[in-house]
This record gives structure tokens, C-alpha cells and sequence, in this order.
């Protein structure tokens, strides 16, 4: 195949840099450009070193839209809705985009996310919603192979997803007004997405489970207490003792199969208060008679540094995603990208966007992760099971903006 296909990207940040290096194991498109504030250098230095494409350097989002098939937002939460409202501009000026893809959460709130979806719609533009867990091998393979348990057991009825790690790396995560929240709004949404998709019955249509209630709690564990909040002050000048966000979520969601009825429940439990080595994707996944587990931790590679090697260890983060630690015995992914999804969920998009088509996961699967999530917040905030079948409720969160995400959290969470 040749590379024919032009991928642009908005944003040269932590993601833009993990998706480039997917790209190395893709086929059939090339990085053609990007337009970011800070780092767009470096990363078509890397694009070019890994012959990834040209990655020219861009100086607006028209003048990259211009010269793609597609574009990628990889741009903070917070420049969401005023990045697309540009890509749109630009469509509507004459860029012949194919799909615009955009990263997780799809909306700080219900509504944000809904605008995103309309905007994309008038535009006549498919899309990627870009969930990377759901097409992460370790997943796929789990199940297509019990896709025959399955069929003869009946499908699964828990699902059960984690990942924490100790705390992000830019400072606007923190900020639970620039980014919507804290851990449950960044990371909830991946773990709400993957039992989502594990409880589909094998070969339905992944919004094909109706959720219909929402229950959990949200909490500030490690980064509320008086020593944490000062380093994390100094640290990204976001001050814990007084917008706080919570470090800790977890909930279940139950899920109804509009054919037969039957209810299943996704738990979901997220944390940036884990000290470990690094970051843990933790699945699992139960039917009548079978199961399965993935743990991210778990490598086929371990290595030891001891502590008279440990001081010529110049970057942690090489071994694992928020690695923590330098010395030790220490898991080490061999190839991050992959392991996380980041090659299938862009391989996906390119090839739904050359037929016409959305991604597996569109924008408006989104904005049902955004609702879902929004419904933790406010179960957590009124200490009760939120009830999705309850239209006063559905009207409710349409205008929801979470105490947390409004920078009042101290009066939920302190
Ligand atoms: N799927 C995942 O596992 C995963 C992991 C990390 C981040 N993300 C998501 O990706 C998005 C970006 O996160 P990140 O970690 O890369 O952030 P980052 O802060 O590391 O990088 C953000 C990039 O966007 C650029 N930018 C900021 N405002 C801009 C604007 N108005 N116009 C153009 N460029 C602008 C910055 O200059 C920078 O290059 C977030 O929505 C985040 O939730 C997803």
C-alpha cells in the first residue's frame, strides 16, 4: 500500500509523540504535517528520523487542514471545542478532510461534548473518537477467544477495569476547570469504555448495551493531605488545598441488553495516587464459566539496576509509562504503543476514513462516554445510584457542570 494517505496532527504533546510512534508500525499514511503551540519541531524531527512522513510545520490549523486527509486533536481539553470549531472553519473554506479524529475525555461536560459531535456533523465529516484501551490486542484476543465460550455459555456479566498511575504530567491536568475534573474525567472514561465493550454480547455494535444506571464515589486520598498539596503546588502551580480534584474513583455501571433484558455490571476504579512502578492497565472480565485478565504490569522483559548502576539511569520513563523508579527489578514494555492500542486504534481510523466511513469508536460514541462519566460525578456529589432511564435526570446532566470541574471540589471532597 502506498503511503497516500495524510495525517495531520493538532497538538505535539505527550500523545502526539506516542501516536508518531505507532505510526512506525503502520502502513499506507504518512505524517504530513502539524500545527501545535510548543514542540512542533521536535516532533517533525522525530517524524522525519523514523521516515514517518514529511511533518511539515504548520503556522494554523487551515493551513495544515489544507495539506491532510485527516487530522488528529491532541490538543489539551480546555482548546477542544475552539480547535474543532477551526478544523470546521476550514472545511467549510475547501480542506477536503476525510475524518477528524479527537482524543479522549470528548467533552469536559455533557454539553461540550454534544457541540463537538454537532459541529462534525454539519461539517459532513466522519470521525474517531479515539479510546485506545478498546483496541488493545491483549483485549481483542480475550475476546475472540472466548467468543465460542461465549455463544455456548451466554455472554460475559462482570467487567471489572482499573488504571492508575501516580499523577500526570502537565499542569493543566491537575486543574480540575481546564481539564474537566481530575482522575475520573481523564481516566474513568478509558475504564467506563472497556467494560462497556467487554459486556457487549460477541459481534454487536459497541453502543449496543444500553447503560441505565450510574453509582460511585470520587475521593482525594493522597494529594488533599498538607504535604502532597504543597508539592504538587510547587510543582504545577495548581493548589489542592483550595480547587482540589480527586485522585480517586471508582463505581459501576450497570447495562441493559435491549433484547433480552438482562442487566451487567462494569466496574470501574481510577487512581493517581499509585505508587508502584508505573502505570497499570488492570482488566478483567467474567462469564458462566469463563474469564479472562489483563495486566499491563506484567511484561515478558524485567530488568535490575542496582543501586551503584542506578546513578547513570538519566530517564526512568524509558522502562514504563509514569515510571516512578530507576533501580530495582523494574517491568519494562518493550513496545508501549502497541501494548496500549495506539497502532490499531489509528490503523482503524485510517482505514474507516478511506472507505467513508467512522471509526469504530465515532464522536458520538464519545459524548456516551462523556454522559457516563458526568453521571459518576454526580452520583459521587448527590451519594446516590443515577438513575439514565430518568429523563429529569438525562435533563439534568445535559446542563451539568460538576462542582469538582467549576473549581468548588473543597466542598465535596475536603
Ligand atoms: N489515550 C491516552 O492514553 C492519552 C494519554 C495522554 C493524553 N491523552 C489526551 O490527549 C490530549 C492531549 O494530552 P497531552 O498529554 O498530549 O497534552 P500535552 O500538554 O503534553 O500536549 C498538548 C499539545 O497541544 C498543544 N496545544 C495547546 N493548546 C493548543 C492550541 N490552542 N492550538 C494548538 N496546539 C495547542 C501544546 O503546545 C502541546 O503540543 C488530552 O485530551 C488528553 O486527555 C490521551
Amino acid at each position: 500500500m502506498s503511503s497516500d494517505f495524510r495525517l495531520g496532527f493538532v497538538g505535539a504533546g505527550f500523545i502526539a509523540k506516542f501516536e508518531a510512534s505507532a505510526m512506525r508500525s503502520i502502513r499506507g499514511v504518512e505524517l504530513a504535517g502539524v500545527y501545535a503551540l510548543d514542540g512542533a519541531e521536535a516532533l517533525s524531527e522525530y517524524a522525519r528520523e523514523y521516515g514517518l512522513g514529511p511533518c511539515t510545520v504548520y503556522k494554523s490549523v487551515r493551513e495544515l487542514c489544507e495539506h491532510c486527509d485527516a487530522v488528529a486533536v491532541l490538543v489539551p481539553n480546555f482548546v477542544r471545542l475552539d480547535v474543532v470549531g477551526q478544523i470546521v472553519d476550514a472545511v467549510r473554506g475547501g480542506a477536503a478532510l476525510k475524518g477528524i479524529i479527537c482524543e479522549k475525555p470528548l467533552g469536559r461536560t455533557v454539553a461540550e461534548a454534544r457541540e463537538l459531535v454537532r459541529l462534525a456533523r454539519d461539517a459532513g465529516v466522519k470521525t474517531a473518537y479515539f479510546e485506545n484501551q478498546i483496541h488493545m490486542k491483549a483485549i481483542r484476543n480475550a475476546i475472540a477467544q472466548l467468543a465460542p465460550a461465549q455463544r455456548a455459555m451466554g455472554p460475559m456479566t462482570l467487567a471489572r477495569s482499573s488504571e492508575e498511575h501516580g499523577g500526570p504530567h502537565e499542569p493543566w491536568f491537575w486543574d480540575p476547570v481546564r481539564q474537566g475534573g481530575g482522575v475520573l474525567s481523564d481516566m474513568g472514561c478509558h475504564s467506563i469504555a472497556v467494560s462497556w465493550f467487554v459486556l457487549t454480547p460477541y459481534g454487536k455494535d459497541p453502543m449496543f448495551l444500553q447503560p441505565v444506571s450510574v453509582q460511585a464515589e470520587t475521593a482525594l486520598l493522597k494529594w488533599g493531605q498538607p504535604r502532597y498539596a504543597k508539592e504538587l503546588l510547587d510543582r504545577t502551580g495548581v493548589d489542592y488545598s483550595k480547587t482540589p480534584a480527586e485522585d480517586f474513583a471508582t463505581g459501576v455501571v450497570t447495562f441493559r441488553n435491549p433484547e433480552t433484558g438482562q442487566r451487567v455490571k462494569g466496574q470501574f476504579t481510577n487512581s493517581w495516587m499509585y505508587d508502584k512502578q508505573g502505570l497499570r492497565l488492570l482488566m478483567d472480565g467474567m462469564g458462566p464459566g469463563y474469564a479472562f485478565e489483563v495486566n499491563t504490569l506484567r511484561s515478558p522483559l524485567e530488568v535490575f539496576v542496582g543501586d551503584a548502576a542506578a546513578e547513570s539511569v538519566a530517564d526512568a520513563e524509558t522502562a514504563l509509562e509514569k515510571a516512578t523508579a530507576s533501580r530495582g527489578l523494574l517491568a519494562v514494555q518493550p513496545n508501549e504503543a502497541d501494548l496500549y492500542g495506539y497502532v490499531d486504534e489509528l490503523a482503524d481510523a485510517i482505514a474507516s476514513f478511506r472507505a467513508g466511513r467512522d471509526a469504530l469508536l465515532s464522536w458520538e460514541y464519545g459524548s456516551r462516554i462523556t454522559l457516563m462519566c458526568q453521571a459518576a460525578y454526580l452520583s459521587a456529589e448527590r451519594g446516590c445510584v443515577v438513575d439514565l432511564t430518568d429523563a429529569r435526570v438525562r435533563k439534568d446532566l445535559d446542563g451539568y457542570t460538576s462542582l469538582i470541574a467549576q473549581g468548588r471540589g473543597a466542598e465535596t471532597l475536603l
